[in-house]
């Protein structure tokens, strides 16, 4: 499945922010914080990001076979999250985006058996991220 690098659909986090809405205030780029989703879904940095999480699930599909080549780097990924405030739960709430922005492009085409793959990866990918976590 092609995907692609300007994060696809936008609706990916439009209903990011509605799943829950906690999640603005940790996006910050210089020390300031968006006052509404709107604000910050239009922001350079918000999309840079979008732009991120779509390069590290490419990523995931492309070493599919072998992902543990990419354990190190998602552990230190996860730490980097936990430093800014997210929270391993959280992570659902872009699982449940993203699979909604799936859902949205391929209409019909998008099965059943293709939803839980995507699952089974992204809580692959979670998975490891949490690995940084330290308590
Ligand atoms: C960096 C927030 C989920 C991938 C960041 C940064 C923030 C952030 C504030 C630092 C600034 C920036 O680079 O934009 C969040 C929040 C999330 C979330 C609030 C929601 C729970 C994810 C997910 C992925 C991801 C699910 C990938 C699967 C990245 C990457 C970076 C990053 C690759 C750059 C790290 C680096 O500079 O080394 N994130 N993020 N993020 N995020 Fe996220």
């Amino acid at each position: 499945m092609a995907l692609h690098h300007d994060g696809g659909c936008p609706s990916l986090y439009f209903r990011l922010f509605d799943l829950d809405p906690d999640l603005l205030p940790l996006f910050k780029y210089n020390c300031k914080t968006f006052s509404t989703p709107q604000e910050c879904l239009s922001s350079p940095e918000f999309l840079e990001h979008i732009r991120k999480v779509m390069l590290v699930i490419d990523a995931a599909v492309t070493h599919l076979e072998n992902l543990h080549c990419l354990e190190d780097y998602l552990s230190n990924l996860g730490r980097k999250h936990q430093a800014v405030g997210v929270k391993v739960e959280s992570f659902e709430a872009v699982g449940d985006s993203l699979l909604y922005m799936l859902e949205k492009c391929h209409g019909p085409a998008f099965k059943m058996n293709v939803r839980e793959a995507w699952i089974k990866l992204y809580s692959t990918v979670v998975k490891a991220m949490s690995c940084g976590w330290k308590v």
